[in-house]
């Protein structure tokens, strides 16, 4: 992308609304923990993000989170996500956080919580982006471990988590929204907003699910949904917003190219559409990249460009006043 291009772009405000934690280290960080940790690498560190599929990258994931250890270690991840939203020019992200990757802090959600709070206060303190957390479960969890989490996140009431979510493999877990419609009924009825990773590793019956059993208020990827027209119908009557992570997608192996991507054919559907870098570090991804790939894939003009953003903005879970101040510095975008 041409230099004007890409600061035209970070000067879009935008929100991002799928973006994981887990996916944002930096492969000298995870070298340098490994070393002081004395923890192997799988690979050289030039590979180190080299994935063969879903599988391996979730796989790399509890590795990499494993040695973040420390209180200090989270903060500085925390702080570096929100340098990384600032470098792009984001107004506000939800941001995904699964605490099954995190095996140094198993049992202590509160004081991981406070850590990584305290890393996003001091980036917000520094006029870094705001950032609210999305506590995820991970699909091959049981309904009793999904309820566990429920009821702690609701006794806490830790004021940076504004949603359940659900992530991992679909594929290697089977149908796992009947599962889980328990845990999210109750995370609903606290006041939690839901958003369920769906249509990547599983099809079109996923989304389904994630509206109709697990409450969904936005889908995490969804674009496996283009392959049912009747839901495709659904998503955009309801207006059921999708945060596609083209790049992600890509690097993954759901789709061959950026060409066959269908995040252009379901908007143009009328399915409400955001562009979101999922897990950036590890994926080689960044926002204003993710607008550049479709503008030039997809002929998109500067007004669908502001429309994307603008679902951004509208599907975020942020505070009515940061999504208010974000429309109306589109508008004159
Ligand atoms: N966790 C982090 N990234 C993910 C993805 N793309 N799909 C499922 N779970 C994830
Ligand atoms: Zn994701």
């Amino acid at each position: 992308m041409q230099a004007p291009e890409a600061n035209r772009l970070k000067s879009l405000p935008k929100a991002e609304v799928h973006l994981h934690l887990e996916g944002c280290f930096e492969a000298a960080v995870i070298a340098q923990w490994a070393k002081l940790e004395g923890v192997a690498l799988p690979r050289p560190q030039e590979d180190l993000f080299k994935f063969s599929g879903l599988t391996d990258f979730l796989g790399f994931l509890d590795l990499a989170c494993g040695l973040a250890s420390t209180s200090e270690r989270l903060v500085e991840l925390s702080y570096g996500l929100s340098q990384r939203l600032a470098d792009n020019g984001t107004g506000y992200a939800d941001v995904i956080f699964n605490p099954t990757h995190w095996h140094a802090w198993h049992g202590r959600l509160g004081a991981m919580l406070d850590a990584m709070d305290a890393g996003f206060k001091a980036a917000e303190q520094d006029g870094l982006p705001p950032v609210g957390l999305c506590v995820s479960l991970l699909r091959t969890q049981s309904a009793d471990a999904a309820t566990e989490l429920v009821d702690s996140l609701i006794s806490m009431r830790h004021p940076r988590v504004v949603a359940l979510s659900v992530d991992g493999n679909e594929a290697t877990a089977g149908r796992t929204g009947p599962r889980f419609a328990d845990a999210f009924r109750r995370a609903g009825d606290a006041g939690l907003r839901r958003t369920v990773h769906a249509g990547e590793s599983s099809g079109p019956e996923g989304v389904w699910d994630a509206v109709d059993l697990l409450g969904a208020d936005r889908i995490d990827h969804g674009v496996r949904a283009v392959e049912d027209a009747v839901l495709v119908r659904m998503l955009a009557d309801r207006q059921i917003p999708l945060g596609v992570c083209p790049t992600s997608n890509l690097v993954l192996g759901v789709y061959p190219s950026i060409q066959e991507h269908p995040v252009e054919r379901l908007r143009a559907a009328g399915v409400r559409v955001s562009l979101n870098t999922d897990d950036p570090a590890l994926l080689g991804a960044s926002l204003v990249g993710e607008y550049g790939l479709c503008r030039q894939a997809f002929g998109w003009s500067d007004g669908v460009t502001k429309g994307v953003a603008r679902t951004s903005i509208e599907a975020s879970f942020a505070p009515e006043h940061i999504k208010a101040s974000l429309l109306n510095a589109l508008g004159s975008w």
